[in-house]
């Protein structure tokens, strides 16, 4: 029985920062942004948007009746979480409308919160094959303002029911992953900003690569000839690049080829909304299904995901026929598309706004919330209210 991604759905706020802007404020050559980092786009999250809304919102363009009836596994990763103690799941579960006799709960280890998910979700299925699972990663990336970190901030989210005979990727069962306690990045929990090493945090990133790479392929005896396209964890575009000519160093120059075109298709999305953490690797993977002329059926593709502290893993799908029929290009284009563009002063204040710390209530703004959207309209008696316009 195959088991994996039936459907894979995205959301991003409907504001950003271009980035040669933000070059210019910080006295920096545009092209260190664009091309030395990657970005050209940068998402930016109003004050009603959070990683439980954006979550929600992911998982509503995709959710039909019958997944509501038959997700009873709602797995949330995260590592922008809104509470010390209710996980992000249950408000998601509520917010979408699934089933009540479900397991819903959060995932924490940075970056690689929602592969967690996903490998836990694919247990899950094997055990019932007629469940269907929710996994999402949900994440805003926050540096602060003049930061080494600030051009790789943003904020998104992506959704994905697992099923078994699924319609976009059946995965395969065969990973490798990788644990040290490191410290490249981490946010304490008083802060609303991420500490990171950011040097050190590249090369853990490209280490722990080559270390799970090397596992993997011992494991399964497949080589770089046997993928069509890797997709990697993206903390900024030109970071993937880096993971690349260093798994080719030594391939042939076919494949060294292969993998560096498909690189341009799988960075498509990540370019115009940064880092999302979490769901960083399955934006790209979505931004290769939807912009890549049709894959071959058959057709392989690598997955690396990378959390910082650290955990790594390296694995892998293949895609299903027919699975342009089941992503939403046209959707997801538009979403991107039709967003907002923030001058300097207005991102430069949205980025330091933060919610009440003591206690005390706040009601939103909602005149900027579209139709049919999660958001967060208050918080009283220090209860966050969550709704759907
Ligand atoms: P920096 O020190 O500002 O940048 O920090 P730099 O001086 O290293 O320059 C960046 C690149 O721009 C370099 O290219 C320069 O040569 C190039 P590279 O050597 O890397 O190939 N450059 C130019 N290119 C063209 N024209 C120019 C120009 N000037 C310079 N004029 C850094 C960059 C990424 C370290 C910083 O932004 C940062 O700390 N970011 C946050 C940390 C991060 O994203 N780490 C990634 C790996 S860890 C990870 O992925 C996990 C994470 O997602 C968190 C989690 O797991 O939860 C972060």
């Amino acid at each position: 029985m195959n088991i994996g991604i039936d459907k894979i759905g995205f959301y991003t706020p409907d504001q950003y920062i271009d980035m040669e802007k933000l070059a210019e404020i910080r006295g920096v050559d545009p092209a260190k942004y664009t091309i030395g980092i990657g970005q050209e786009k940068m998402a930016v999250a109003p004050l009603h948007e959070d990683a439980v809304s954006m979550g929600a919102n992911a998982a509503l363009a995709i959710l039909d009746d019958e997944d509501r009836a038959k997700i009873d596994l709602v797995l949330f990763g995260t590592e922008s979480g809104v509470d010390h103690s209710k996980s992000g799941a249950v408000w998601v579960h509520h917010l979408t409308g699934i089933q009540e006799n479900a397991r819903s709960f959060e995932l924490k280890q940075a970056c690689y919160g929602a592969t967690a998910g996903i490998k836990m979700a694919m247990g899950h299925i094997a055990l019932n094959p007629d469940s269907k699972a929710l996994v999402i990663g949900a994440d805003i990336a926050k540096y602060g303002l003049n930061t080494a970190g600030e051009p790789t901030q943003g904020a998104g989210a992506v959704a994905m029911v697992l099923s078994s005979n699924p319609r976009i990727l059946a995965l395969d069962n065969d990973s490798a992953a990788l644990t040290k306690n490191i410290s490249d990045f981490w946010r304490p929990l008083y802060s609303d900003y991420a500490i990171v090493d950011g040097k050190y945090s590249n090369e853990s990133y490209l280490s722990f690569l080559n270390d799970v790479w090397g596992v993997y392929k011992e494991r399964t005896q497949r080589d770089l000839k046997d993928f069509e396209a890797v997709c990697f964890h993206l903390p900024y575009t030109k970071m993937a690049k880096k993971a690349i000519l260093s798994l080719t160093a030594e391939a042939s120059k076919e494949d060294a080829e292969r993998l560096m075109s498909h690189y341009q298709n799988s960075i498509i999305y990540n370019k115009q909304v940064g880092n999302v953490y979490t769901g960083s690797l399955y934006l790209s993977l979505l931004s290769l299904l939807e912009q890549a002329p049709e894959l071959k059926k058959g057709s392989r593709i690598g997955l690396y995901s990378y959390g910082s502290g650290a955990v790594g893993e390296f694995f892998s799908g293949v895609v299903q026929p027919d699975y342009k029929n089941y992503v939403n290009k046209g959707n997801n284009e538009a979403l991107l598309n039709t967003r907002r563009e923030l001058t300097t002063d207005e991102y430069e204040e949205l980025l330091e706004k933060a919610l009440p710390k003591d206690g005390s209530n706040i009601e939103m703004n909602t005149e900027q919330i579209k139709d049919g959207k999660a958001y967060l309209a208050a918080i009283q008696d220090n209860l966050r209210k969550y709704a759907v316009k």
